[in-house]
């Protein structure tokens, strides 16, 4: 049976068992969602075992296990490791989805639910491009899956796992499906993922909270000392001002920006109709894509302490909070990162004022050479399928476990069947259900080009 008349015949049960592994809320983030990310790792492992797969197991943890299963052996042929991941964002907030979450609908030829792009509905479009090439239950390549249930929120587990375990990333290539296209009819295929240093920034200014009318003039406050700091860590055109943040910073080569310049862009559109604001910000030597792939940013997530509840409290707050992040291009480390932000900020803390910056998570950015001979086979497919060459561009996101999977050589390919309109993270995120099966027939013809 060809990939074609494998979708044909079973283009309805195939998904539902979609809809079946996005009823299941497996939120990584939070605790209460434990025994559900299990109950998902516990689907997936299934389903590999009734198409075949051997050794399939959960590992390195009760509440987020990550899943291996072995493909039939497919002797002398290569080997795929696929890599994807079964958690998701939470779904907050709920009011502003047309259905709910976690009850996955398909209308106007997108399937919506938590998880469909990111990455379930990716993930399980590798998983039946396996099952449709596994004639007879034999692959065209030896295929491993590696699937965690930590991505959106450290990655500890199979961080953990691979320092025991690091043969587990031996393969001829590994495959990762977690990005969307360029643009609808423009595949990618991924030369630069960014890495982030996630941290907290706490001050103290006072033993305790102080009345403001009795205190207010002298007592030094918490808030105030924080925002200034956060005030000075950016200039208002966009520079990050933290001393040696930029040094470590690879400029793209200029047949990289050609590529991109060739790219359909406008910032008009993109302004309207994907951020939804009146200008763009950072600096503007840059371009919009420039700006996203190749230079690091510092955002600020949150502010917490004083009050904010309803009604008016006339308080002098002791202590506050700021979460920030930088996401960070080749080749920066975050662990240098994290010294020169907590250099800067206790530089600009007055003396009286105590501050702190924690490291919540970190990932190094990945730069990624895709000339080895499997981004043929992959990029053949894209073509086949798709009619148009997959373009090389770099995601402005971060998948923090793929310089691990590249640790022991193999070429770690990144692509995905996403649109850049799915809403990944927000509310109502969708895939079109045509790019699903793109995706099964894409990943089945890298399997057979890999094979043959
Ligand atoms: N699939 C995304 C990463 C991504 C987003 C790649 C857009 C390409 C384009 C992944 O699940 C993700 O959300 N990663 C987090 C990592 C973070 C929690 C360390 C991210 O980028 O925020
Ligand atoms: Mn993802
Ligand atoms: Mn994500």
């Amino acid at each position: 049976m060809t990939i074609d008349a494998f979708i044909r015949e079973r283009e309805k049960p195939v998904l539902d068992e979609l809809k079946e592994f996005l009823r299941i809320p497996s939120i990584s983030t939070l605790p209460d969602h434990n025994a559900d990310c299990r109950r998902a790792a516990q689907w997936v492992a299934d389903h590999l075992k009734g198409l075949g797969c051997r050794n399939t197991t959960l590992l390195g943890s009760e509440t987020h296990p990550v899943v291996w299963a072995e493909g039939p052996p497919a002797p002398g042929k290569p080997t795929v490791l696929v890599y994807g991941h079964y958690d998701v964002q939470p779904p907050d907030p709920v009011d502003l989805w047309e259905t709910p979450p976690f009850d996955p609908t398909i209308r106007a030829g997108n399937i919506y639910a938590r998880g469909a792009t990111d990455d379930k509905g990716q993930v399980f479009s590798i998983v039946k491009a396996f099952e449709a090439v596994s004639r007879n239950g034999s692959p065209p390549v030896n295929v491993r899956f590696l699937i965690e249930g930590q991505e959106e929120s450290g990655g500890e587990v199979l961080t953990d796992l691979l320092r025991r375990e690091p043969e587990r990333v031996d393969a001829d290539a590994v495959l990762v499906a977690d990005m969307p296209y360029y643009a609808p009819g423009w595949p990618a295929i991924y030369t630069a993922l960014r890495g982030i240093c996630y941290c907290e920034i706490s001050v103290r200014t006072l033993d305790g909270d102080l009345h403001s009318g009795l205190y207010g003039g002298v007592a030094p406050n918490a808030h105030e000392t924080l925002v200034h700091i956060l005030a000075q860590l950016k200039s208002p055109a966009g520079k990050i001002r933290i001393s040696g943040l930029y040094e470590a910073v690879v400029k793209p080569t200029k047949a990289e920006r050609d590529a991109w310049n060739r790219l359909p862009f406008s910032e008009r559109s993109y302004l309207r109709n994907e951020v939804g604001s009146r200008a763009l910000t950072g600096l503007k030597r840059y371009t919009p894509l420039e700006r996203i792939w190749a230079l690091p940013t510092l955002e600020i997530h949150g502010i917490t302490g004083g009050f904010t509840a309803e009604g008016a409290k006339t308080v002098i707050p002791a202590v506050a909070a700021a979460k920030v992040s930088l996401r960070l291009v080749p080749k920066q480390r975050f662990k240098t990162v994290e010294r020169q932000l907590r250099k800067r900020v206790k530089e600009l803390a007055p003396p009286h004022a105590k501050a702190s910056v924690d490291l919540i998570h970190g990932a190094d950015p990945v730069l990624a050479d895709v000339s080895a001979r499997p981004f043929d086979f992959l990029r053949q497919a894209f073509r086949e399928i798709e009619g148009r060459e997959a373009v090389p561009i770099r995601s402005g996101g971060s998948i923090p476990i793929v310089p691990a999977l590249a640790k022991r050589g193999a070429p770690v390919m990144l692509a995905g069947i996403g649109l850049p309109d799915d809403r990944l993270h927000a509310p109502n995120e969708k895939l079109a259900v045509e790019q699903f099966w793109k995706g099964v027939r894409v990943f089945g013809r890298f399997f057979e080009l890999m094979g043959s």
